[in-house]
């Protein structure tokens, strides 16, 4: 059983970043700059937005958080989006998800320019992504790929299982994963809730993507003997044993799948540290104007 490690790729990747970064600031170029916007203070947003601004520091980027609090009006949202979109000086925006309940996410996703969406978030990346023309892809599809591409993993003629149909992972994921492209080339399966013998059709998958978000789902009895197995889960559980008083859980019981597969993510430590490096690789793409 191989581990994917994130950590060391993640690593690897933030060492390649840098030097780019630290090449382009060499010849007076521009400086990448990401924006990220966060309102409210509820959930994790808060540590995952400052995880992202903090590993743009690491490789030498530019990075700007606007707050807002919770009751922010949808039309100051916008107000916001669009000052960032008419900035040069800003290369990438990211508005952190979920919103209050009273703002439309789909109407502030779709007034991100498409030049700055680095989450890959606005319909008309969605639809480019589909179509396999240039797009910035969602972060955590794109790192899951960066991953499967760095441990050279097969997927070519693959059955790849995705359990779970969000727009940011689970269905972008199918489409990619279905792509004439290396990693690509699967035969997918999309399931979710309302999958019927969802068990019998992960024990079918060479490749088992789940991203449901509940925690140790995915049993030994769901999986097959060698199959890659990418988990998408970060769950805190409470644990007595611990003393932060939880701990991470992935969706997938990992002691008792690990052994069975050919290659696993481990959580944390997996899936997650990629999809920061991919938001940084995507606004270096945004400051070089490689994508628009
Ligand atoms: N909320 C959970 N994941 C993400 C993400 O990748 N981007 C944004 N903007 N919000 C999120």
């Amino acid at each position: 059983m191989q581990l994917l490690d994130g950590k060391f790729l993640s690593q690897q990747i933030k060492q390649e970043l840098a030097a780019e970064v630290a090449e382009i600031k060499s010849q007076g170029g521009k400086i990448p700059h990401l924006v990220a916007i966060l309102v409210g203070t509820a959930g994790r947003s808060e540590t995952y937005v400052a995880s992202k601004m903090k590993s743009c520091e690491e490789v030498g980027m530019t990075s700007t958080l606007i707050r807002f609090d919770d009751s922010v009006s949808e039309d100051e949202l916008i107000e916001a989006v669009q000052a960032v979109n008419a900035n040069p000086d800003m290369d990438g925006l990211i508005v952190q998800l979920p919103l209050p309940a009273h703002i439309s996410a789909d109407k502030i996703m779709e007034t991100i320019d498409p030049a700055k969406d680095v989450d890959g978030f606005h319909p008309i990346n969605i639809g480019r992504m589909a179509k396999g023309l240039p797009a910035y892809i969602s972060a955590t599809p794109q790192g899951i790929l960066e991953m499967l591409k760095r441990y050279e993993i097969e997927t070519a003629g693959k059955h790849c299982v995705v359990v779970g149909r969000s727009q940011i992972v689970g269905l972008p994921m199918s489409i990619l994963m279905q792509r004439n492209t290396n990693p690509g080339n699967c035969t997918v399966t999309l399931t979710h809730s309302r999958t019927q013998n969802l068990g019998e059709i992960c024990r079918s998958a060479d490749i088992l993507i789940a991203a449901l978000g509940r925690p140790e789902f995915i049993t030994a009895d769901m999986v097959k003997d060698g199959a890659v197995v990418i988990d998408v889960g970060l769950e805190r559980v409470a644990d007595a044993s611990k003393k932060s008083g939880f701990s991470l859980k992935g969706d997938v019981k990992f002691d008792e799948v690990a052994p069975k597969t050919s290659s696993i993510t481990p959580v944390p430590g997996g899936v997650g540290l990629m999809t920061i490096c991919s938001l940084m690789q995507n606004t270096l793409k945004a400051a070089r104007k490689e994508i628009y």
